[in-house]
């Protein structure tokens, strides 16, 4: 059993964080180090720089049974793991590449300082033939020191979390993906004793070469992505042609080839892991001569779709929106997250600055971080441009013409239809995310514009 595994983790953001808090929680003794002194001291005093179900609970939890550390010590955690997990970010260059140079320097930290045989697992998303590049910093960080015959193994084990669902994904995945290289029976052993208490069935274990193992990351976010441009695309189409995407999207899911999840058409997919993977990946194939048509039409299409909320309210309102108020009700890319990469909210929000809008905004937990960003793409403070983000779903309304509905939190479900009538002066609902079912909005005297099926 895997008990009692040293192990480090480097890089606390959301995966690295999930992973050490999750590995601590079956019982191994997890260091993670971070060089952002704020977070771990934010992580040292009880708390989590970011919101994440449950997440709290384990990280505390774990700290206080002495099996979870933070530290921005490099030495310290070098020596402490036989398993060192590189978790670091891998920000997008400017030409969409994945920027390598915070997982090439945790590798030549840990080249500098190991005593002794080290499983080296990058689970930051890379490119193929990222491990090649990482064990040749390891091997020539000892050889500088005179070290070259000490032994270690790079390993990839990319992540499958989903933001929101962060550590039910970790601790009951579908599937582990380890790439080894072949004969490296010691690192899959390892491995396999560290994932057996997570995988009842043994299936689930995928162990293969490890560019098979860095390719399948991209793989699975690529096709995840494409599903989504795919449905964004036929729900254009499924408006001018009277259809309606919802029952197109029951119609075609319950064939088991295609299947019912992630076929569901919005406002365009955000986040720190689609938008990256998907250029990464178009760069990659550029970069080996066979371009890829497949992801740049992934790309534009949703580039296209974040739009789509803002060409609505133009087809109602006309280009000039000047002396209009409109309500937004969420902001993060994604519900349960106060995540703002990429979301599809930003796009809207500057197209409402842009055309001379008053907005008043609500997120359940993301308030804070959009307030930074926005100050980010607006370069002044949000109230400045007209935004006022405010604390709950129905002070957004007060003084709104129309709401604009960007991210599909529990929450916004089930309002109270005849309250929202009668809160908004132009009875109006745009919906990027389909929450209400249109025939109710009719009956409840509600203009109601969605995606990809009639409006009414
Ligand atoms: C994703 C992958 O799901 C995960 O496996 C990978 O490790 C990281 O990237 P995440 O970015 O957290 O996870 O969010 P996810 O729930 O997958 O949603 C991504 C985006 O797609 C969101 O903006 C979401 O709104 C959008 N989406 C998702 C759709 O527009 N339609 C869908 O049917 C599903």
């Amino acid at each position: 059993r895997a008990h009692g595994m040293k192990i480090t983790v480097i890089g606390t953001g959301y995966v690295g964080l999930v992973t050490g808090a999750c590995l601590a929680e079956m019982g191994n003794h997890v260091v993670c180090l971070d060089v952002d002194a704020r977070k771990i001291d934010i992580l040292n005093s009880g708390g989590i720089p970011i919101h994440e179900p449950g997440l709290l609970e384990i990280v505390r939890s774990n700290a206080a049974a002495g099996r979870l550390e933070f530290t921005t010590d490099v030495a310290r955690s070098v020596a402490h793991g036989t398993l060192q997990f590189i978790a670091v970010g891998t920000p997008p260059d400017e030409d969409g590449s994945a920027d390598l140079q915070y997982v090439l320097a945790a590798a030549r930290s840990i080249g500098r300082l190991m005593t002794d045989y080290k499983v080296i697992i990058d689970k930051s998303t890379v490119p193929v033939g990222t491990a090649d590049k990482v064990r040749a910093a390891v091997a020539d960080e000892l050889a500088q020191r005179g070290h070259s015959g000490m032994a270690f193994s790079v390993v990839s084990n990319p992540e499958f979390l989903k933001e929101g669902a962060a550590v039910a994904d970790f601790t009951r995945p579908d599937r582990v993906v380890v790439g080894v290289d072949e004969g490296d029976d010691r690192a899959a052993m390892l491995m396999r004793s560290l994932y057996a208490p997570f995988i009842r069935n043994r299936d689930r274990l995928l162990v293969m070469d490890i560019k098979s193992a860095e390719f399948t990351k991209y793989a699975a976010n690529a096709m995840l992505a494409t599903r989504i441009s795919f449905m964004n695309e036929l729900s254009r189409l499924a408006e001018v042609m009277g259809a309606d995407i919802e029952a197109v999207r029951i119609g075609i899911g319950s064939d088991p080839r295609i299947g019912t999840h992630f076929l569901y058409a919005g406002a365009g997919y955000g986040g720190s892991c689609f938008p990256k993977d998907v250029k990464a990946l178009a760069r990659t194939a550029a970069e080996n001569g066979l371009p890829s048509q497949m992801m740049a039409a992934v790309e534009a299409v949703n580039d296209a779709q974040k739009q789509v909320l803002a060409r609505k309210v133009a087809s109602v309102y006309g280009e000039d929106w000047r002396g209009k108020t409109f309500a937004v009700w969420g902001l993060a890319f994604k519900p349960n997250t106060d995540d703002m990469r990429e979301a599809p909210s930003r796009v809207l929000l500057a197209e409402l600055v842009r055309r001379g809008a008053q907005v008043r905004a609500y997120d359940p937990v993301a308030a804070e971080e959009a307030a930074r960003v926005l100050a980010l793409d607006l370069g002044c403070a949000p109230e400045q441009a007209g935004i006022t983000l405010v604390n709950s779903a129905t002070e957004a309304l007060s003084g709104a013409d129309a709401l604009i509905i960007v991210t599909e939190w529990k929450e916004f479900r089930t309002p109270d239809f005849e309250a929202l009538a009668s809160a908004l002066r132009d009875r109006r609902i745009f919906d990027g995310r389909n929450l209400y079912e249109p025939a109710l909005m009719r009956d409840s005297g509600l203009h109601y514009l969605s995606i990809g099926r009639p409006a009414c």
